[in-house]
């Protein structure tokens, strides 16, 4: 079997990455795992409080645009693998500040690469660059079809394209050097650490403190919402049994209307904090829609069901439940992370919407 490797993980201490440390932590007590995070607003040490004494676990503070950090640190480890989700992740954040998705999304990603590629050299046997992407690359789809794996890459968004940008980059290192990599597209994720400025927790966060819910537009588009642990298996899967130089597709066949999400999050609301039904409905909130917001997500990911096996566990409501159970006993995550800079954030994101 795989023993004693050296596995990077970048942005660890974010909402996927966190699951996905703890995953290889808990069961590869063989890797060094070394998570390596710049720890940004999005990134939180407190999500890996369980595992941070684990013999095989490493934190480095790095920002991966950081060149000459990014060289130091392949100097101080002799990396087998690299699982890179390190990113500037939230669309509305890409609208009002793109730079930010430039530089960390492709330049930190092309400072990986060339890190990668300077250690491995002609000596890249059974090494692996693993690039963690989004669905969000392939754009928009109209009511019908599925992104496949080799659908035309078509971004909208400053997030979408500084992701895409940065797919690219990886195939480009692979084709032309040789760096062995394989990169997956994932749909939208939920579940326990995710900051809350995307849907879900915001939502969960909002109706918990009889918050307005906004919903963007009419609430008519459509999401494929996959439980964040089932991401981290597929990661898990894709990183020792897929193929170097190919795409998976990751995702739900779990297909939401934003309205229809939103109103199933109400009900489950009044269930789990004793509230008459209809109570948390009453708080959404239709506001001013996103601009060019993609209308609908939806992966096909019959490759890597068919090829690697993978299926996603819990059903949506399941995972939803858990994933408000969590966020209800977890006061204290919440307001560590609520304090700071959020409600600035919240303010110039929502007020005048
Ligand atoms: P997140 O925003 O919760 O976490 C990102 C992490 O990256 C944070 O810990 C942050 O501190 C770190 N980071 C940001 N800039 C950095 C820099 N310059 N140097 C080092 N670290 C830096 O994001 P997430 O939702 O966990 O997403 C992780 C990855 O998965 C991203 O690449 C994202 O594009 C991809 N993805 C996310 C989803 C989703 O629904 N959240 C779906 C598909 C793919
Ligand atoms: P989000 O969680 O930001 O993920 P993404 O934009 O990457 O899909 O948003 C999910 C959907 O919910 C998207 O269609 C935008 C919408 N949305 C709202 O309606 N209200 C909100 O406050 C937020 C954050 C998102």
């Amino acid at each position: 079997m795989n023993n004693n490797k050296t596995i990077l993980i970048t942005g660890g201490a974010g909402f996927i990455g966190s699951h996905v440390v703890r995953r290889f932590v808990r069961n590869y007590p063989d890797y060094l795992v070394v998570n390596a995070d710049k720890l940004t607003y999005a990134g939180n040490l407190e999500n890996l409080s369980d595992i941070d004494r684990s013999p095989n676990y490493r934190f480095e503070r790095i920002d991966i645009v950081d060149k000459k950090s990014v060289t130091e640190l392949f100097g101080r480890y002799s990396f087998d693998g690299i699982i890179h989700l390190a990113a500037e992740s939230h669309v509305d954040r890409s609208i009002t500040g793109p730079d930010e998705f430039v530089f960390t999304n492709i330049v930190g990603t092309v400072n990986l690469l060339n890190a990668a590629r300077a250690a491995w050299g002609n000596n890249s046997g059974g090494k692996l660059f693993y690039h963690i992407s989004t669905d969000e690359v392939f754009g928009s789809l109209g009511s019908e079809g599925m992104f496949t794996e080799t659908t035309a890459y078509d971004p909208k968004s400053p997030y979408s394209a500084s992701k895409a940008g940065s797919d690219h980059m990886v195939r480009a290192y692979s084709h032309t050097f040789g760096v062995p990599a394989i990169i997956s597209n994932c749909s939208n994720n939920y579940g326990p650490n995710q900051f809350p400025e995307k849907l879900i927790p915001l939502a969960i966060n909002n109706i918990k403190n009889r918050k307005p819910v906004p919903v963007y537009g009419k609430g008519e588009n459509i999401r494929d919402w996959l439980y964040v642990e089932d991401h981290a298996a597929a990661i898990d899967l894709i990183f020792h049994s897929g193929k170097t130089g190919e795409t998976y597709n990751i995702g739900g066949n779990n297909e939401w209307k934003n309205i229809d999400l939103i109103r199933l999050l109400c009900r489950i609301m009044d269930r789990k904090t004793g509230r008459n039904p209809g109570e948390s409905e009453a708080l959404i909130t239709f506001v001013k829609d996103r601009p060019g917001h993609d209308l609908r997500y939806a992966i096909d990911s019959s490759k890597l069901q068919g090829e690697l096996g993978w299926k996603p566990i819990p059903r949506f409501e399941d995972g939803l439940e858990r994933t408000v159970d969590w966020y209800l006993s977890n006061e204290k995550w919440l307001k560590n992370v609520l304090s700071g800079d959020y409600e600035k954030y919240y303010d110039s994101m929502y007020s005048g919407r």
